[in-house]
């Protein structure tokens, strides 16, 4: 299983940025890190993305519909962002979900009508603060991999990211003992899930990950890569959580 680095630019980047892209793909190119490159840039930018990462990183959206097409005005479906040359989408993020309502079993439609469109996922879950204060972390992933992970799910490539809400932003990380834990206990609900395909799928941790700490979160068992989102804005410090993946020799 090859491990995945994926920048999240959140509603960052115009076309200056573009420069950024081709930066890390320059970087892959010299380096060959053990681990698969994706950046999902605003949906304005993706087409002009692909040009600029030359087939060296893949690149993602940070949102699609759960229709294929239709009058749903501001949307856009998996299939406009697989035709502009995406890759992947990143499904349920928790801003989406405090911000725009997205339940469980929304993030679980968006993520068959993704797989239709032929488009790979990160399907985003984590706790909030208070809940893990009242010792629910577990229970609360648990129960998002059960209503937002559809159970044909294709192992291949696809990945859950997750992101303890109050590590995202704040520069607070989980200890290493606490992404363990997370981690194993989302592998034991993947495989009660979808079965032996469960140990497959990659777990991406996310939230305050930075150059400094990539290297050790990298190296938790059953972290199977990154989520990036402010570090991922800055080309150096994303170049460096890529030059921070373990190599599997
Ligand atoms: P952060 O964001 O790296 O800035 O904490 C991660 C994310 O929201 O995906």
């Amino acid at each position: 299983m090859q491990a995945l680095i994926a920048g999240n630019w959140k509603m960052h980047g115009t076309a200056p940025q573009l420069g950024d892209i081709a930066g890390v793909a320059a970087v892959v190119r010299r380096t060959h890190p053990a681990a698969d490159i994706l950046i999902c840039p605003p949906a304005t930018l993706i087409a002009r993305a692909v040009e600029a990462a030359a087939g060296q990183v893949a690149i993602g959206g940070q949102n699609c519909s759960s229709e294929s097409s239709g009058a749903f005005t501001g949307d856009l479906s998996a299939e406009m962002l697989k035709d502009a040359g995406a890759a992947w989408v990143i499904l349920g993020h928790s801003e989406r979900r405090q911000h725009h309502g997205e339940t469980n079993s929304m993030v679980a439609a968006k993520a068959q009508a993704a797989w239709r469109g032929g488009l790979l996922t990160i399907i985003c879950i984590g706790e909030t603060g208070a809940q893990r204060k009242a010792g629910q972390a577990q229970t609360v992933c648990a129960d998002q991999i059960r209503a937002s992970v559809p159970e044909d799910m294709a192992v291949i490539g696809n990945a859950i990211g997750y992101e303890p809400l109050w590590a995202i932003g704040s520069g607070h990380v989980p200890a290493l003992d606490e992404i363990e834990e997370a981690h194993s206990n989302i592998r034991k609900c993947l495989v009660e899930r979808l079965g032996k395909r469960g140990r497959e799928v990659r777990i991406l941790y996310g939230g305050s990950v930075e150059p400094e700490n990539a290297r050790a979160i990298l190296t938790v068992p059953e972290v199977g890569g990154a989520l990036v989102g402010g570090a991922s804005l800055n080309p150096s410090d994303f170049e460096a959580i890529v030059k921070a993946v373990p190599s599997h020799a």
